[in-house]
């Protein structure tokens, strides 16, 4: 599938902008040009071709452009024709991108190489078979185009940077970037699962990673929350109840579009295409163990290659609550996130979700194995598809399922101690806080942006 550069890249913002001595016009960023918005409810510029001067919304020196939140525009987030509204191109690493001091760059070169490749830069410290990449776009794999973090169908990491220090609810207190990328280590890579744990915050690897997303957010508006940040989440009637997600249409679905490239096992293919689930997946404490999460990422990024296509919102759920119905590494500190309000319903892996859902178990798990299908790394084909398939479109939560019903698997890691690095990286308070448990309720739909 041969992606069109201009629709698919991020594309750097480069800053046109004229000032009172006629005729200097200023480049004020890297590559490309970039369509200004105007004010709150003016219709976003087509395009900002042909040197076309126009004034900068709001204060520029002060770094105050793009105030609102530029999701709040009239356009779409991510849709089909974002790229050539707000006009990005994918900044390229070079002497004039790059600081002119020498180990700086040689920081960020690292920095992009252990996000391109995580497992191998540093197999001490991920405890499975992914690499930030594989979530972030623009890694080593054959199959990948663009470079790292800026891809826009993926998950960018342009103009991430700027929104740090951030409170998150999930662990309730302020993190900064390197405990940010500490934590995507505790559960996307299931550090806890690998030989000595979650890098150290002071490491070479975490200034590196840290150093690689400053340079990312050089030349995009700081103080703003970019459009292309964040994955779209189902919201109002696209939403549907976690208990009425049906997994067993997503099997169906997940074997007509994604098969044919994470495998009939959910495996993918060694250094080509990423496994789902398993022992080499992310851990039940990552973001996308979640199912608005996943579903949101699918919806945007996948099937790799033709994003956009797979659409549907209640398809995309489905096959979600399908991916996170399997077994994954289990997090040890799972059990205190979200001390004070409770995880949210889309955690379904989170045993007080369960609970106050009605279900002894994950409902996705409990609606695959009614229905007898694998919730491990077997293989499935379409025999495994039951003819009642709408019967899981209901909640069941009064039938009983046979057999053992572990969705995660709890191992041991003896000779790891990761009680510190995990404590560096998600010091929470585990007592109850009343007082901004209601906030925090609302929080977290909004604020909750963990991978
Ligand atoms: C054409 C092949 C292809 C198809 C089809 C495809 N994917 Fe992917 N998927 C990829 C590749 C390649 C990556 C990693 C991209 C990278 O590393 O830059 C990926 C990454 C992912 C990830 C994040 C990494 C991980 O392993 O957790 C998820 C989740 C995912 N795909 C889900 C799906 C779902 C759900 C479908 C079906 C709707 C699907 N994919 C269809 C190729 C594909
Ligand atoms: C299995 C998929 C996956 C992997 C692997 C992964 N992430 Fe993420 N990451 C996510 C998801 C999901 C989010 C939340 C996206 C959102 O903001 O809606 C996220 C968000 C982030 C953010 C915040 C983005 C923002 O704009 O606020 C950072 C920073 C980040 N990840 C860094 C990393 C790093 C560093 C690694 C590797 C060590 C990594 N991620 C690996 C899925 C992943």
């Amino acid at each position: 599938m041969s992606k069109s550069d201009s629709t698919l890249l991020l594309k750097p913002v480069l800053l046109v902008f004229g000032t009172v001595f006629a005729a200097i016009v200023v480049v004020f960023a890297i590559n490309g040009a970039v369509a200004f918005l105007g004010g709150p409810g003016d219709a976003p510029a087509a395009s900002a071709g042909g040197g076309e001067v126009r004034d900068l919304p709001g204060t520029w020196n002060g770094s105050k452009w793009y105030s609102e939140d530029l999701r709040e525009q009239e356009f779409q987030y991510k849709n089909a024709t974002a790229g050539e509204e707000v006009n990005f191109v994918p900044k390229k690493m070079n002497n004039s991108t790059l600081p002119e001091n020498e180990n700086r760059r040689e920081l960020i070169r690292e920095g992009r190489a252990i996000f391109a490749n995580t497992s191998n830069e540093m197999p001490e410290h991920v405890g499975n078979d992914l690499s930030c990449a594989n979530c972030h776009g623009g890694g080593d794999l054959p199959t990948t185009t663009g470079m790292v973090g800026q891809d826009i169908d993926m998950i960018p990491l342009v103009g991430t940077a700027a929104g740090y220090p951030e409170w998150t609810g999930r662990t309730q207190r302020m993190r900064d970037m390197r405990q940010r990328i500490m934590g995507c280590f505790l559960r996307s890579m299931n550090s806890p699962g690998s030989e000595e744990g979650v890098p150290a915050y002071d490491s070479r690897e975490i200034q590196a990673m840290e150093s690689y997303m400053v340079w990312l957010n050089k030349g995009t508006p700081s103080e703003t929350v970019p459009y292309w940040r964040h994955i779209e989440k189902p919201e109002g009637d696209e939403k549907v109840p976690v208990s009425e997600i049906n997994p067993v249409r997503g099997a169906e679905l997940y074997l007509e579009n994604c098969a044919s490239c994470h495998g009939a096992d959910g495996q993918g293919i060694e250094g080509q295409y990423p496994p789902l689930w398993g022992a080499d997946s992310f851990n039940d404490g990552a973001g996308m163990g979640r199912v608005y999460t996943s579903a949101g990422f699918t919806r945007e990024a996948m099937p790799y290659g033709a994003a956009h296509t797979f659409s549907d919102w209640e398809d995309v759920q489905d096959v979600a609550g399908f991916m996170n119905a399997h077994k994954r590494p289990h997090l040890p500190r799972q059990p205190k996130d979200w001390a004070a309000a409770g995880a949210p319903d889309e955690a379904v892996y989170y045993n007080r979700t369960q609970q106050r859902l009605g279900y002894e178990m994950n409902p996705m798990t409990k609606k695959l194995m009614l229905a007898d299908i694998p919730i491990d790394d077997s293989e499935i084909d379409e025999s495994v598809i039951p003819d009642n398939v709408e019967r899981y479109d209901q909640p069941l939560r009064n039938e009983s399922v046979d057999g053992s019903w572990e969705t995660t698997w709890i191992r041991t890691y003896e000779d790891v101690d990761n009680s510190t690095s995990e404590d560096a990286a998600n010091q929470s308070s585990v007592t109850a806080q009343d007082a901004v448990t209601t906030a925090l309720a609302t929080e977290q739909s909004t604020s909750e942006t963990a991978s």
